[in-house]
């Protein structure tokens, strides 16, 4: 039997970034990954780090190439009555956020992991945890070749996401779930054509959310808005464009700059959070804990702010012998959480429409909209959760 201090499961930001921030403190750790490695680095999902983010990445010495290609933004613009409303970042917090894909910092990750040699398994199937209320939980699982294995460890990290094993392993009873689903979802397209301005643009629209988003000067990131269930094959690129247009048009000159769609897909969108985040000698972090819609852009930045209370617990746990931060690891981290929870909860309900509201509902939402744009105390509210409040 193989033997790690810390077994991880899921090769996403969270069990990688966990798994860098151990190594980095001297902590052994084994990162166990459903997917192979060309899938985790092709998966497009969302693009916005905060600045506590990047400023995390950086300091550890894996910011090279976010540096040197993430977009830095100083505001983004909310749309609505076809004029655009500028929330000015750095003007009203002095601080910035910054455009790089996910897979990019999975990529620069799994990079990472590979020059020191730590190790990351790809492929591994049939995961399962045992003998979490000991201090030796146990991971089995199959290796890439389907070979039996087992990995004994002091501590489990589950950081596979909202659908991996962790979080269904954990007995009956001893976690609380709260959830919201959304009557909508995301239509995402990836873009071969520079982005159709330097900004990001939500845009509240009667036909429906849109979003302008980008990942390079010469690809862009774009949203729609459409039905929970909808399916991707009602969706032929021209659709997509026009309804695009459509959505993102103003009273002034905006044109969509269309090109080839080189990825697309349907998101839907929850909200959920699971309390405790922690079971005897199992951690939850990220996805696997938490779900937020995509609006504003908080579902990585959650999953980095909980590795680093992770790492920094576990350091004191497992170098140390002290526990305190251990225990307290849930709580510590549910208030960033729900923080997030609610500003992405407000985000979406201010900019979609939902097919259920009336009269009273949308007008109080275009109230807010103009609120939002208008006082700078609400604007600055805005932009101080969106560019991510300071880690505890
Ligand atoms: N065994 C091993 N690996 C698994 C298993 C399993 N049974 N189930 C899932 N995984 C892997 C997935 O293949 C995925 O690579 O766990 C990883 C979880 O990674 P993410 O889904 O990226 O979750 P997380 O690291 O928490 O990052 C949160 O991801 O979903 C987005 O919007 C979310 O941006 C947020 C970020
Ligand atoms: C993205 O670029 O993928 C993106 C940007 C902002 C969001 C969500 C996704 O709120």
């Amino acid at each position: 039997m193989a033997r790690t201090q810390v077994g991880i499961i899921g090769a996403g930001p969270a069990g990688l970034l966990l798994s860098y921030l151990l190594h980095a403190e001297g902590i052994d750790a084994v990162v166990l990954e459903a997917r192979s490695r060309e899938y985790v680095e092709k998966r497009v999902r969302a693009g916005v780090c905060e600045h506590p983010t990047v400023e995390l990445l950086r300091e550890i010495g894996v910011g090279t190439r976010l540096d040197a290609e993430g977009l830095p933004h100083h505001g983004f613009s909310l749309r609505f009555d076809g004029r655009d409303h500028r929330i000015a970042l750095s003007e009203l917090t002095g601080r910035t956020i910054t455009v790089y894909g996910q897979q990019e910092i999975v990529k620069d990750l799994i990079a990472a992991h590979e020059a020191k040699g730590y190790p990351v398994e790809f492929e591994v199937s049939d995961v399962e945890l045992a003998e979490l209320d000991t201090e030796r939980p146990r991971v089995t699982y199959r290796d890439a070749d389907g070979a039996p294995r087992e990995l004994d460890c002091d501590v489990i990290a589950g950081c596979d996401g909202f659908h991996g094993v962790s979080r269904p392993t954990i007995p009956g009873g001893q976690v609380k779930s709260f959830d919201r689903e959304y009557p909508f979802a995301w239509l995402g397209v990836l873009a071969q054509t520079p982005p159709s301005d330097e900004e990001l643009i939500y845009t509240h629209h009667e036909r429906g959310f849109a979003l302008h988003s980008m990942r390079s000067p010469e690809i862009t990131r774009l949203y729609l808005q459409v039905p929970h269930d909808e399916k991707i094959e009602n969706w032929p690129d021209d659709r997509i464009w026009s309804e695009l247009s459509a959505r993102l048009a103003t009273e002034s000159e905006f044109s969509l700059r269309e090109g080839p769609i080189l990825d697309k897909g349907v998101t839907p969108m929850r909200s959920f959070v699971a309390e405790p985040m922690q079971y005897g000698r199992l951690f939850l972090a990220g996805d696997a804990a938490h779900i937020v819609p995509p609006t504003g852009a908080k579902g990585m930045n959650l999953a980095v702010a909980d590795v680093r209370v992770l790492s920094r617990a576990l350091v004191d746990l497992l170098l140390h012998n002290r526990s305190e931060r251990a225990v307290s690891y849930s709580d510590t981290c549910l208030r960033r959480v729900w923080r997030a929870e609610h500003f992405s909860w407000y985000m979406t309900s201010m900019l979609h429409v939902d097919p259920a509201s009336d009269e009273f509902q949308r007008r109080l939402q275009l109230s807010q909209l103009r609120y939002t744009a208008s006082s700078r105390a609400a604007a600055t509210s805005l932009a101080e959760n969106y560019v991510g409040l300071p880690f505890e």
